[in-house]
């Protein structure tokens, strides 16, 4: 499948949600969904690259997935440290620069470190700058942006506080805003993703489930994308 590459987003942001409904539509257990789901990711970083986008953003666990039962949280965190360990030697290959953000000291500190330990080690990587979500909610971070900066108020700072300034206390501070949001198995809202950074970000919907979301779907949104008319409230279509 071609896409126009001189339209594609810079940013993508994805939710990859469905693994559960597809490890059950084939009588699995749960966790078996989210092992097909990092084949996806996979993929979608591979495409991601091939195809010169240079920030991707990927919800892996939100906030209120901690209340979900412990045996599947820890299932997802142990695949998360997996997935690392196995992916760290191609991120250094394909000079991917890696990055987590949320609430990062909820993990389990081995996990923790293991983060802080890939991040330093692609930290020079520049074709791609991948960002993992996890422990994030969209409200706590901006309550974070809001505390920090009245801290700083508090402190005597007295620069004006501007949108543009308001992002500089965002997890996503120096990254663009994301051009695409793709979310996969149907549901038609954000659950808490990116809630500051999605203004006017095109939305995309796809039934697929993530763990049967692989390159040609994902371009499949890509091109969708490359034909959409972005406004951004003007009269004037970009
Ligand atoms: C997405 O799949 C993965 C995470 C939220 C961690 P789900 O586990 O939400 O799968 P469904 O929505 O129950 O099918
Ligand atoms: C959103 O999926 C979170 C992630 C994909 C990590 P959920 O499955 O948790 O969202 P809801 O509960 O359907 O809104
Ligand atoms: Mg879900």
């Amino acid at each position: 499948m071609t896409v126009k590459k001189e339209k594609l987003p810079r940013h993508v942001a994805i939710i990859m949600d469905g693994n559960g409904r597809w490890a059950r539509s084939r009588a699995l257990p749960r966790i078996e969904g989210h092992i097909a789901g990092i084949e996806s990711v996979r993929d979608v970083v591979t495409t991601t690259r091939e195809l010169h986008i240079p920030y991707l953003t990927l919800y892996a666990f939100s906030k209120e997935n901690w209340t979900r039962p412990k045996k599947e949280v820890e299932a997802l965190l142990s695949l998360l440290g997996l997935y690392l360990e196995k992916e760290l030697p191609l991120m250094m290959e394909n000079n991917v620069r890696f990055n987590a953000i949320g609430a990062i000291s909820d993990l389990p500190v081995p996990l923790q470190q293991q983060l802080g330990g890939v991040m330093e080690k692609t930290g020079k990587n520049g074709s791609l700058l991948l960002t993992i979500a996890l422990s994030y909610s969209g409200r706590q971070e901006i309550l974070r942006a809001a505390r920090l900066i009245a801290e700083e108020t508090a402190r005597g700072e007295t620069t004006p506080l501007d949108e543009e300034r308001f992002g500089t206390y965002l997890y996503t501070a120096g990254m663009p805003d994301p051009d695409l949001l793709i979310r996969t198995s149907g549901e038609m809202r954000l659950s808490n993703f990116l809630l500051w950074q999605m203004a006017y970000t095109e939305i995309y919907v796809t039934e697929t489930l993530w763990p049967d979301f692989r390159g040609d779907a994902y371009k499949k949104a890509l091109r969708d994308f490359t034909v959409r008319k972005r406004r951004f409230g003007s009269l004037k279509e970009i």
